[in-house]
């Protein structure tokens, strides 16, 4: 079913030919226009002429760009009937229903019929210099191996299973392998600490299974992951086995519900298992045939309140957009090498590590260190020794690397690169200057993406549509086809002008937005679509210039962005609420030169307690370390007699900002609050 005329492996497959797209199309036998020659995929829309034109029709007649997108796009194993049925009042979406197709046949099948030989993976580990390549046969090899070991531990379609690995080829190929036999995964950064992975597993009942290593290795420290999981496996009665990859040399103590994932191959060589293991390690895996709309991945992100929602991925319309975005947002090319150096434990690893880079064929770097280990010439070092095109990284590491020096960048050769890219967070000015001016030799264009692990891809960015496009320093800009952008005033309006600030939303459903919160579709109706009734809300406000293009101004909501990590405020204080000694405590976000934001924390004591600040201190930013993960720790904690307080007993955050901020004339009218002796109201001068 999911071979093309004249293919005989059994497991290389694909229904990705242009011989269907001309059936498909409403607009079959007539001619070609000019699109074709910069988008291929739009090359059956008829009469639109130029790039303009082409993003114009994308917003005003979605359906038809769309629908020719994902014929060409995508390997279907049956073609979709109904392009989409969405309704964003009711937080419905739906795309390509009726379509059949298996993400992992998209994103290796199709490459090894073409080129078995190509590199998918260059695995940059963290010993410098000791980087390994495989092939995009040698990962779909891994990856039914690994669909067959699973399988045979009775992974079912539709369950789901949690990865909690470093970056490596082996998450990659894990990834892949629940998606070729229809499970979901659910990855968790390997940074979170045992409690917040027994969250994430806990949320959904069906998390049956860990995949994970002995040991992370990151800026030449060892992390003990597996036994983080043995920890977090003492609250998750429902998992009943655990994967366990070995990354180091050191032994690891195994229970009973642990299986050694390279043992297992091992054994392969043992005569005496060699029944049992064969199955196992079988290089054919049948590919599951998953609906459109059926779960790829739960991914866990932080809101404003205390639970880190499990936001949901489909098939077919996040892995379209994941793969449209990464081949035109910067400018991608086949035979490019793309070196996105984000964790896979986040979205941005999802779609520019793993899923659009391998949807397009490319070349991906899974980069395992830090961006100053050994030393600050890392990232360059690696430009350079593996010809790098694409180099899309954080804020955050630009801003560390540019106070080491230019010297640590001009030693290496950056000849490779063609396009700079920038995520997570905003970039100062500063950091997008020498990001351009040193890092890019002011040849390459710095592309400054937005976008959140609910929209899948990137939704604005300088040049999604045409590689000449000015840009402005700092500036997301320009919406990415079938984007449709608008700004709210606090009345709920849309603001029509330009030259205007407002909370940033979506009018029109694409394919790659998430499709609900795991197990409660309420709260997804309720975070996104309640807030501007028929728009689809980001959190965000931006500003739009005189000219149109838009800039992020930031959240909104109690979230807060470290080091382009995003928590929730709430989700700290509830930690820090669980100590006997704390009354109540408020946290905010400040400005912090490096890592764009830190965290503040406003502790009030109970009545009577008696301890030493600086002890308390370090304990409560342990508790955080420990419940959630290091980034999230207080960089401050003040302690104060009472909190300010509205009338109805809410914590005014506004003002608490103002004073971290040293903005005391800014605190406008506290008659109800100006009590000099509650505390809050100097900043503190102590660091943790
Ligand atoms: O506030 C925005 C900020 O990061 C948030 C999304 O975080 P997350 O879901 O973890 O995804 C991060 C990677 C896509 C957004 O709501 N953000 C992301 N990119 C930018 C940004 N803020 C300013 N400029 C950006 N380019």
């Amino acid at each position: 079913m999911w071979l093309p005329c004249g293919c005989t492996s059994k497991y290389v497959a694909s229904s990705f030919a242009r011989r269907t797209l001309a059936s498909y199309l409403h607009v079959s036998g007539r001619s070609r226009c000019n699109v074709a020659a910069f988008m291929p995929e739009a090359a059956g829309l008829e009469g639109v002429s130029g790039r303009a034109a082409l993003r114009e029709l994308s917003v005003s007649n979605s359906e038809s760009f769309w629908a020719a997108v994902a014929r060409h796009r995508l390997c279907w194993s049956t073609p979709f009937h109904t392009v989409q049925d969405c309704d964003l009042s009711r937080g419905k979406i739906k795309w390509f229903e009726g379509g059949k197709l298996n993400v992992s046949v998209n994103c290796l099948d199709r490459h090894v019929h073409t080129c078995p030989e190509r590199v998918a993976l260059i695995w940059e580990r963290d010993e410098r210099g000791s980087e390994m390549k495989y092939t995009y046969g040698e990962l779909l090899e891994m990856t039914c191996r690994l669909g067959n070991l699973l399988r045979r531990h009775g992974v079912k379609r539709g369950d789901c299973v949690t990865i909690y690995m470093p970056t490596c080829p082996l998450a990659v190929a894990s990834m892949l392998a629940c998606a070729r036999i229809g499970a979901a995964h659910n990855v968790v950064f390997a940074g979170f600490s045992a409690d917040a992975l027994a969250e994430r597993i806990r949320d959904g009942e069906m998390l049956l299974l860990i995949i994970t290593v002995n040991q992370g290795v990151r800026g030449g420290k060892v992390t003990e992951l597996k036994k983080t999981v043995d920890t977090a496996m003492q609250s998750c009665p429902t998992v009943k086995q655990v994967f366990v990859a070995m990354r180091t040399d050191n032994p690891v103590t195994m229970t009973a519900r642990d299986i050694a994932m390279e043992e297992v191959r091992e054994q392969k060589a043992n005569q005496i298992l060699e029944i049992q293991i064969q199955a196992v390690e079988d290089v054919v895996c049948e590919p599951a045939v998953m609906n459109s709309e059926d779960v790829l991945f739960l991914l866990y992100t932080s809101g404003s309140t205390g639970k880190p929602k499990g936001l949901v991925h489909t098939q077919a319309g996040y892995l379209l957009y994941a793969a449209l975005t990464h081949r035109y947002v910067f400018s991608y090319h086949d035979g490019d090498v793309f070196g996105c150096v984000a964790d896979i434990g986040w979205i941005t690893g999802h779609s520019y590590v793993v899923y659009g880079p391998l949807a397009n064929g490319a070349t991906t770097v899974l980069f395992e260190s830090t961006p100053i280990y050994p030393d600050p010439g890392r990232y360059w070092d690696m430009v350079e020794r593996l010809k790098i095109n694409q180099f899309y990284g954080a804020p955050t590491a630009i801003r560390l690397l540019l106070k080491y020096g230019d010297q640590w960048v001009n030693k290496y050769d950056r000849s490779t690169l063609k396009t700079l890219g920038s995520v997570g967070e905003p970039i100062n000015t500063e950091a997008w200057e020498w990001y351009h001016r040193v890092v890019g030799d002011g040849r390459c264009p710095v592309v400054d993406t937005w976008w959140q692990t609910e929209t899948g891809g990137i939704c604005i960015a300088p040049r999604p549509s045409d590689p000449d496009a000015e840009i402005v320093p700092g500036m997301a800009m320009r919406p990415f086809f079938g984007i449709n952008p608008v700004l709210m005033d606090t009345e709920g309006e849309v603001l029509t002008s330009n030259n205007t600030s407002g909370a940033l939303c979506m009018a029109q459903p694409w394919p790659g937005m998430a499709r609900t919160i795991h197990n409660n579709h309420q709260r997804f109706i309720d975070t996104y679509f309640q807030p501007y009734p028929g728009y689809f809300f980001t959190g965000d406000g931006a500003y739009r210039s005189e000219e149109g293009y838009y800039q992020i101004t930031g959240r909104l909501d109690d979230v807060i962005n470290v080091s382009g990590h995003r928590i929730g405020t709430a989700e700290i204080e509830d930690v820090v609420n669980q100590c006997p000694a704390v009354a109540e405590s408020a946290v905010v976000g400040y400005t912090h030169s490096i890592k764009g934001q830190g965290v503040y924390a406003f502790v009030v004591l109970k009545k009577g307690i008696d301890v030493q600040e600086a002890d308390l201190s370090r304990q409560l930013n342990g508790m955080v370390s420990e419940k959630i993960a290091k980034y999230a720790s207080p960089d401050f904690i003040q302690f104060a007699k009472r909190l300010p307080k509205t009338r109805s007993g809410k914590i005014m955050r506004r003002v608490l900002r103002k004073v971290v901020e040293s903005d005391l004339e800014g605190l406008g009218d506290l008659s109800t609050l100006d009590d000099p002796a509650a505390g809050w109201k100097n900043k503190c001068q102590c660091q943790i």
